[in-house]
């Protein structure tokens, strides 16, 4: 099932989101919602904030993406938390299904040390540079209430504050199911 995707302006983006446990109901469903929702607006990562939960889970698919670090990066993370991010840090052009039409240069650090559990609960520690790095990035500042329009230059942010504004109450064109906060 196609879900709508939550848009700029909704409050469950600003929360810290919550661990879940194994038990978490209808978590497979959920996981399965996740992905679809995410191929059906052709998006690389998807945060269960962005589908109007706050908690501690997101998922990936970087593998259409031509680099060496997203050649099997399908997963899901749950209740993951970033130990270390290290090396140069870099820019790159980010974009947002929550933010759509919105594209700006964020910098990051290019490596960093997760540990996380997946759909099963098995829990892992990994590391993870290029682009795969960069996707879960992106992804854990949403379960953190953080959102990449945060981490860009004052000006530019100002540059984009009308387009914001219009994002949050509905004034985009975009070609995928979206809530918005005020219509
Ligand atoms: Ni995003």
């Amino acid at each position: 099932m196609i879900l709508p995707i939550y848009a700029y302006g909704n409050p469950v983006l600003r929360k810290k989101a919550e661990n879940i446990l194994p038990d978490y109901n209808g978590l497979k469903e959920l996981i399965e919602n996740m992905f679809e929702t995410m191929y059906d607006s052709n998006g690389i990562g998807l945060a269960a904030p962005q589908i109007g939960l706050a908690i501690r889970l997101f998922i990936v698919d970087g593998t259409e993406i031509e680099d060496e670090s997203t050649a099997d990066f399908k997963k899901v993370f749950i209740n993951p938390e970033i130990l270390e991010e290290f090396d140069t840090k870099w820019e790159y052009e980010e974009g947002c299904l929550s933010i759509p039409t919105v594209r700006a240069d964020v910098s990051r650090h290019s490596k960093l040390r997760i540990r996380y559990m997946d759909e099963n609960f098995k829990e892992f520690e990994e590391e993870y540079n290029g682009m795969a790095a960069r996707i879960i990035q992106h992804e854990y500042d949403h379960i953190e209430g953080i959102l990449f329009t945060d981490r860009i230059s004052p000006l530019k942010r100002t540059m984009l504050k009308n387009k914001l504004q219009n994002i949050s109450i509905g004034r985009v064109n975009v070609g995928y199911k979206m809530k918005f906060a005020k219509k």
